[in-house]
């Protein structure tokens, strides 16, 4: 046990170090992550006053280039984030991809990455408001490989922890603070020995996971819930929605789910830029369909990840090269 723990302190405390190295973005320098300094009284960590980004990049070996996946896509969402936050990024659309292709050439990253843009209250003081607060902006990236299981299929609880609702806290926009929500969903979850929490709304509709939209089939028909129910307006799901009209030739319908419809779907997908596509086999100790991966989540993944790592020239708008 002791040499176990020694090797896991060993293993933190060299990413550290390799942490410390990595050159981060913050009010307009590119610094090392190790000098990026913020206050204790920073506004933001007391009062969950920021709004943030996940963007993926995939490397290609054979292209030998890093593709930034709907990059543009990424900040204008957050362009809309900031407004509800009344927060100001200092620089443009154009300006925020360079500044992130410019950061990602400077660390050298020839793998899969993850990208971390955050705008945020950073005046150091106390007092709950949004207005006459200093503003700040910064950007991370870090390697990063699978958020949760994406092969074999995840086991899921419809959490007791209700969905933030749009007239308490934004879920629309990508606020730091909204993610307690999220986070004492996922924590009950897998204390209760299950891999992902699906969160209801107020009403009781099935609304998201702690990360992901969510996707139903059933009949040989899609459902997911419409942006009206508090969900992330998820880019993953638009890019789902595109992939099942265009490519597997589905009906999607956007609409209100119910809970026992979760139970009685012949298959069920959870996706987000962190967890990919990851499969659902079992909700509430109920298998769905068989309990195995199904058919059309199983060709949703193929498509996406050939259009991720490059190899499908109709889709390549999605993709922004690094190098
Ligand atoms: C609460 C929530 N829902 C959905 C998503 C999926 O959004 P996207 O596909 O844009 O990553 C995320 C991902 O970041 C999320 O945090």
């Amino acid at each position: 046990m002791a040499i176990k723990a020694e090797g896991v302190t060993r293993a933190t405390e060299a990413r550290r170090k390799e942490q410390a190295q990595y050159w981060v973005y913050l009010d307009g320098e590119f610094k090392r992550y190790g000098d990026a300094r913020l206050g204790l009284m920073t506004h933001a960590l007391h009062y969950g006053t920021g709004v943030f980004e996940g963007i993926r990049g995939y490397w290609s070996p054979e292209h030998e280039q890093l593709f930034l996946l709907k990059l543009r896509e990424h900040y204008r969402r957050m362009q809309n984030s900031v407004k509800v936050l009344k927060l100001k990024i200092p620089i443009n659309l154009d300006e925020l991809a360079s500044t992130t292709i410019e950061l990602i050439r400077r660390n050298n990253f020839r793998q899969d990455v993850y990208i971390r843009p955050l705008a945020f209250k950073s005046s150091e003081e106390i007092g709950v408001r949004l207005h006459n607060l200093k503003d700040s902006f910064a950007i991370y990236v870090t390697p990063f490989g699978n958020y949760v299981d994406i092969e074999r299929g995840i086991r899921c609880m419809v959490s007791s922890w209700r969905r933030v609702d749009d007239n308490a806290a934004p879920a629309r926009a990508k606020i730091t603070g909204i993610y307690v929500n999220s986070a004492l969903a996922k924590t009950e979850a897998q204390e209760n020995g299950f891999d992902e929490a699906i969160m209801l709304t107020h009403e009781g509709h099935v609304c998201e996971g702690s990360a992901e939209n969510i996707f139903v089939i059933r009949d040989g028909k899609v459902f997911t819930p419409p942006t009206s129910d508090n969900i992330l307006e998820g880019l993953t799901r638009l890019a789902m929605i595109e992939l099942l009209r265009t490519e597997l030739d589905l009906d999607v319908v956007e609409r209100s789910i119910d809970r026992s419809e979760l139970y009685v779907a012949d298959e069920i997908f959870l996706c987000g830029t962190g967890a990919q596509i990851s499969p659902v086999v079992d909700v509430d100790r109920r298998l769905i369909g068989d309990g195995q991966v199904g058919p059309v989540v199983e060709r949703l993944q193929k498509l996406y990840f050939e259009i991720v790592r490059g190899r499908s020239a109709k889709y390549k708008s999605w993709l922004t090269p690094v190098y």
